[in-house]
Formats: C-alpha cells, sequence, structure tokens
C-alpha cells in the first residue's frame, strides 16, 4: 500500500475496523474510506456494486460482520449465517468486478473443527466437524475465506484471509448479554465491586484454556500481512499462548480492583479444554504481538472508564454476590 492508495475499511465501527483506520492513520494513510451501515448496508448488492464503481477502492479490509457472544452464535445461527454470507459475498464479488488490487478477509479461530490438535495450524481447516454452536457462523466464513482463494486460483486475484483468535481491546462490546468473554467478565468485576459484593461466580472449573489479542496488536498485524503476504493460504493470527479462565479471572479482578472472592459454578459447561492457535507463519513475516494480557486488560479497563462504559456509582445496597 502507498501512503496515498485508496483503502475502504468495511466495518470501521467495530472493534477491528476502528484498530484498522487507527493502525493505517498512526502510519500516515489518509486515503481511507468507510462508510456507516445507514450510509451502506453491505447486504445490499446494488448498492455495494455501485459504491465499488464509483469509488474503485485500490485496498480492502474486509471487518464487517455480524458478530456475537456463545448464547447470540448458538441462538440466531439462521442469522449469522445468512448475514455474514451476504455482506462478505457482496463486498468481494465487487472487489473482484471492479478490481481491487488486494482484499483482506477477517475470518475467526470459529473456523476450525472441535477436534483440531492444538495449538490449530493453518492446514487443521475442514479436517472434521465444527463446534455445533457456532456453526452457522462458522459455515459462513468458511465459505467466505472460500471465496477469496478461489477468485486468487481462478483469477489470480490478490484475495487473502486472516483467522484471529479471541480479540478484546478498546471499542469491545461490553453488552451485559452479547459480549466475549474479556469485556464481559470485565463488566461483571467492575459492577461487583461498584455495588461491594462478596464474590464473583465464574461458569465451569476454571480449567479451560483460552488465548486472547489486543485488537491493536491485530491491526498491526492485517497492516503486515496486506503488505508482505500474497498466497492462497489462510494466516491464523494470535499470540501463540493460553492462560487458563482461572487465570484470567483472577489477572482480571486485581486489575479492576474487586476485592472478593471469585467462584466457580462447576455444575455449568467449560466447553473445549484448549483453543491456542500456532502462528508461526505470520511470525515468520515479521509480526509479534507487543501487549501482554495484563498490559493490554489493563488498557482495555482505563478506556472503559474513560469512556463510560460502565455506572460508576457505587452503589447503597447491602453486599450480595454476581455472576459472571
Ligand atoms: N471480536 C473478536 O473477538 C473476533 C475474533 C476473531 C475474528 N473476528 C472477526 O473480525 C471481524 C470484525 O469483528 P468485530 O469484533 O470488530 O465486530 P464488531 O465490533 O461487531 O464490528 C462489526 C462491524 O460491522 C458492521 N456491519 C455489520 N453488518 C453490516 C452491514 N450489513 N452493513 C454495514 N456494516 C455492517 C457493524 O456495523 P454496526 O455498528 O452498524 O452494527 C460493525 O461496525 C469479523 O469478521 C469477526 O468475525 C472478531
Amino acid at each position: 500500500m502507498k501512503k496515498n492508495s485508496k483503502i475502504f475499511i468495511a466495518g470501521h465501527r467495530g472493534l477491528v475496523g476502528s484498530a484498522i483506520v487507527r493502525a493505517l492513520r498512526e502510519k500516515g494513510y489518509e486515503n481511507l474510506i468507510v462508510r456507516t451501515r445507514q450510509e451502506l448496508d453491505l447486504a445490499d448488492q446494488r448498492a455495494v456494486s455501485d459504491f465499488f464503481k464509483q469509488e474503485k477502492p485500490e485496498y480492502v479490509f474486509l471487518a464487517a460482520a455480524k458478530v456475537g457472544g456463545i448464547l447470540f452464535n448458538q441462538r440466531y445461527q439462521a442469522d449469522f449465517l445468512y448475514e455474514n454470507l451476504i455482506t462478505a459475498t457482496n463486498v468481494i464479488n465487487s472487489a473482484f468486478v471492479h478490481d481491487t488490487k488486494k482484499l483482506l478477509f477477517l475470518g475467526s479461530s470459529c473456523i476450525y473443527p472441535k477436534m483440531a490438535p492444538q495449538p490449530i495450524k493453518e492446514e487443521s481447516l475442514l479436517s472434521g466437524p465444527l463446534e455445533p454452536t457456532n456453526e452457522g457462523y462458522a459455515i459462513a466464513k468458511i465459505a467466505c475465506l472460500k471465496l477469496c482463494e478461489k477468485y486468487s486460483q481462478q483469477y489470480g486475484r490478490d484475495f487473502i484471509s486472516v483467522m484471529p483468535t479471541n480479540l478484546y481491546g478498546p471499542g469491545d462490546n461490553f453488552h451485559p448479554e452479547h459480549s466475549h468473554v474479556i469485556p464481559g467478565m470485565m463488566r461483571r468485576f467492575h459492577e461487583a465491586k461498584m455495588k461491594g459484593a462478596t464474590s464473583v461466580t465464574t461458569w465451569g472449573t476454571g480449567t479451560p484454556r483460552r488465548e486472547f489479542l489486543h485488537v491493536d496488536d491485530l491491526a498491526a498485524a492485517l497492516l503486515v500481512v496486506m503488505d508482505s503476504y500474497t498466497g492462497q493460504d489462510i494466516i491464523n493470527v494470535g499470540t501463540g499462548e493460553d492462560v487458563t479462565l482461572r487465570q484470567l479471572s483472577e489477572t482480571m479482578r486485581e486489575i479492576v480492583g474487586f476485592d472478593g472472592e471469585i467462584e466457580f459454578d462447576t455444575s455449568k459447561p467449560d466447553g473445549m479444554m484448549r483453543k491456542v492457535l500456532d502462528v508461526s507463519k505470520v511470525n515468520a513475516l515479521g509480526w509479534r504481538p507487543t501487549y501482554s494480557l495484563v498490559d493490554g486488560l489493563r488498557a482495555t479497563y482505563s478506556w472503559a472508564l474513560a469512556n463510560g462504559i460502565f455506572s460508576d456509582t457505587p452503589s447503597t445496597q447491602g453486599k450480595q454476590s454476581a455472576a459472571v
């Protein structure tokens, strides 16, 4: 990408899209094109095609998607499959028709089989059955990464796909029901602190291991991949390191400053025992994450406080416990 290249960031108000915009601006890219959903509904094929015909972006970061926590993914599988399929195929096909030089599609580590060997290598794609609770989302992502691959194979187009691990950071969704693990847990600990609760209860045994990447590290990786990778293979992006959910909740307690107990509700399911990506391919391109989990969580908590994400009024009610 040149500093004056025309770059379209689809989904620029989301967690990932906003981090990409920050990273591009920091590096001096100024010719950025963004559209809100009200200005351009990516589910509208005609509107997307007209937009590409008019704007002719040279580079596209495709970070628009319907994203949600485990409960929403499970409950609304048809919506997750349909909306993710239609929005991404509209963008990818228009980029093809209107000669976009390079497109980077954001997939997810959910595309890998439930029983894939850990750490998960890119080669595990389509090697076994998917996790049923997010099958709709995963199938849409797999179809779209394959569409990029096929445009590359059949027409020699530079359309590539990146599979990030679990992300967190400024701009995350802190909704009490729709959020991912980190923002949901941060909210619960914060609310427990403000209420003066004596304990916070987390689901499961606390022993499953998960990997988390700060979204600004992801954005830096996407710029490296956009600039230095061409090929039909998908690329994982993560830290390559995992922590137990017990370690995560203890770290969160310390950062938020909650001084109560953490209880584990072992009657609730644990889910997969381990999920961590093999990141040797992206590391070979010269990228490494810069945030430790502690620093990343601390920065995210400060951002959430500064941006009024939580209510900061201490409760005058008596002590009680809160569930994570
Ligand atoms: N968050 C994670 O932990 C994670 C992990 C791995 C991969 N990813 C991938 O990274 C990508 C971005 O995720 P994210 O976490 O940044 O999601 P997000 O915060 O929910 O942002 C998604 C953005 O897409 C926009 N969008 C969705 N449908 C649209 C439509 N029909 N027309 C126009 N805009 C539309 C949304 O607009 P509105 O604001 O109007 O809704 C939102 O700004 C996704 O492909 C996701 O699969 C995310």
